[in-house]
């Protein structure tokens, strides 16, 4: 056994979605890598002397979506079985895997952090394209079901396009059972240490908004100048949500613990 307690282990480099800013779409990067996927077996050969004495597995995937792997579920319950105190962290955009594979993850104990940004299809799409709600819906309620897990949680990324909605995701996240909502009020390229320049970008002469046609949809877009020159944000940032965001907390803190 070796003393590694902790691991970011990446089981899929597939997603069906297209986020605009994944790192798997910047680009044209996704066709340049294999859409795998890791087996049981060989999970068992990497991790050979270091499962037992797990006590964390982040499964988040940098270049593709966890539950991309057929074999998720095998997987967890194999690393359960070799140390059964660990806790395992799944982040998903919920709508790829069926649900009877959530079904079994809660049932295990898997902690899921469903990444979704809307409370319905239209909301959720304008950043989680080609995520079928329905599909994250029935997965969630299926994760649920028979849900032990302690910290499972809902993710979402606060835009001012989806933001109306934040307190109906919240609504459902309660009604699902889900213990933590976490909100990230500065999506990336909205990331710490940028916020600043972006909300000076944004404010003036700099910065301009359009509507554009992509795919069938009509995005709106944000272009930056000086040094963001060429920089395309698909979606704005909501500036004005900060005071939203501390009620909401406020008011559902009996039902969820926010982040
Ligand atoms: C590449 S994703 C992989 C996991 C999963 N496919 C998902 O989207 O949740 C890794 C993490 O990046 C987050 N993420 C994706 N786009 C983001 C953005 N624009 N700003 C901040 N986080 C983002 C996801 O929510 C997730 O927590
Ligand atoms: S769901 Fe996750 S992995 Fe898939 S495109 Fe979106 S951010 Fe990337």
């Amino acid at each position: 056994m070796t003393s590694i307690v902790a691991i970011d282990y990446e089981i899929s480099s597939t997603c069906q979605a297209r986020c605009p800013v994944c790192v798997r779409q910047s680009g044209g990067k996704l066709k340049d890598f294999v859409q795998t996927q890791r087996t049981l077996d060989e999970t068992k050969h990497i991790l050979d002397g270091v499962a037992s004495g797990l006590e964390f597995v982040k499964l988040c995937g940098n270049w593709g979506d966890p539950m991309g792997c057929d074999v998720v579920a095998d997987i967890c319950e194999w690393l359960i079985s070799e140390s059964p105190k660990v806790r395992i962290d799944i982040s998903t955009n919920g709508a790829i895997g069926k649900p009877k594979t959530y079904q079994r993850l809660g049932k295990m104990g898997v902690n899921i952090v469903f990444g979704l940004d809307g409370s319905d299809q239209e909301s959720n799409e304008l950043y989680r394209r080609n995520v079928k709600w329905s599909d994250a819906m029935d997965n969630l309620k299926a994760y649920s079901s028979e849900c032990t897990a302690k910290d499972s949680s809902w993710q979402y990324l606060l835009f001012n396009e989806n933001k109306n909605h934040l307190e109906s995701a919240i609504k459902i996240a309660i009604e699902n059972k889900i213990k933590f909502f976490t909100i990230i009020e500065r999506p990336v390229p909205f990331a710490a240490g940028m916020h600043e320049s972006i909300d000076k970008v944004s404010g003036n002469q700099w910065g301009k908004h359009e509507i554009i046609k992509r795919e069938g949809q009509q995005l709106p877009v944000y272009f930056g100048a000086g040094d963001y020159r060429d920089v395309e944000y698909i979606l704005t940032p909501a500036f004005d949500m900060s005071e939203k965001v501390k009620e909401l907390k406020e008011k559902y803190a009996s039902d969820l613990h926010f982040i």
